[in-house]
């Protein structure tokens, strides 16, 4: 992605988070895009410049109505559009013979359908001979490759979007088609907040997220945001690759 390119990057979760952060140090980073937030509501603090389109992520049936709409506004003149799967629940934090089917499947809504169908809706979108460049970046978490006592529905689901990016990458593997998951690391957020409070009954981990949080090691999403523009900026993305930051900071 060269800065002087113009193109489309639409992101999920972008009322709060690390979501929100990439749309606010989007124009920053890569200038001439065109930053489109998706979110439930309309209870958020908008960034001036980005176009917002409403879509609540536990009904993922919706996904190809949004994608039309967004692509019925942007420029003809795009030729390289990029979707960011940001948003996700942690919840419910419960034992597995505790958890209530009907929570389950909001969870697999949220985190795993409704960003499956996003992105096949976004690849149909692109496919066409107009679009140079396309790219699907799938904000996953260490939870898909470590297990967690309470986290069976974050985790989980988590797995599942990183299996998909492998499989959506060998299916489009067509020398303009990006699919990439990136874990975060830890990352202060409402999530975080979700995890301190959380019943350690249930959690028992809970006290080292407590302590990391008191130690000041969490990261700011600022610094996550930035790093992923940075590689999306730079084209270091690679296609099936399940990336975790904190493992580039390390290196
Ligand atoms: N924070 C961490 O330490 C960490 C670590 C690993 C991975 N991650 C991943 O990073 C991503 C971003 O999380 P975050 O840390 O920024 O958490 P966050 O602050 O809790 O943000 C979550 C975002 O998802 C949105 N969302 C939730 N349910 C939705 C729904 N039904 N429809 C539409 N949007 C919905 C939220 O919108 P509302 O404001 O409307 O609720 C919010 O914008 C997630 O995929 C998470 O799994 C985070």
């Amino acid at each position: 992605m060269k800065n002087e390119d113009n193109f489309l990057v639409i992101v999920t979760g972008a009322s709060r988070g690390i979501g929100h952060s990439i749309l606010k140090n989007l124009s920053e980073m890569i200038p001439f895009s065109n930053p489109v937030g998706i979110v439930r509501g309309t209870e958020f603090s908008a960034i001036l410049g980005v176009q917002y389109e409403i879509m609540d992520l536990r009904f993922p049936e919706n996904a190809e109505e949004v994608m039309e709409r967004i692509f019925s506004f942007i420029s003809p003149a795009i030729e390289k559009a990029v979707l960011i799967n940001c948003a996700g629940v942690l919840t419910p934090l419960t034992r597995v013979t505790d958890t209530a089917v009907n929570e389950l499947q909001t969870t697999f809504n949220v985190n795993y359908h409704s960003p499956v169908a996003l992105t096949a809706a976004f690849l149909k979108k692109t496919r066409t001979e107009i679009f140079k460049e396309r790219t699907v970046i799938n904000i996953t978490s260490g939870a898909a490759r470590h297990p967690y006592s309470g986290w069976n529905a974050y985790c989980s689901t988590k797995s599942a979007l990183d299996m998909f990016t492998r499989v959506a990458a060998m299916e489009n593997d067509d020398g303009k088609t990006v699919i990439t998951a990136v874990a975060p690391g830890i990352v202060e957020t409402h999530m975080q907040q979700q995890i301190r409070s959380s019943d350690s009954a249930v959690f028992p981990e809970k006290e080292k997220f407590i302590k990391l949080h008191h130690n000041n090691m969490l990261r700011h999403p600022d610094d996550v945001s930035t790093q992923i523009l940075t590689l999306l900026r730079d084209d270091e993305f690679q296609t099936g690759m399940i990336l975790d930051l904190r493992d580039l900071i390390a290196n």
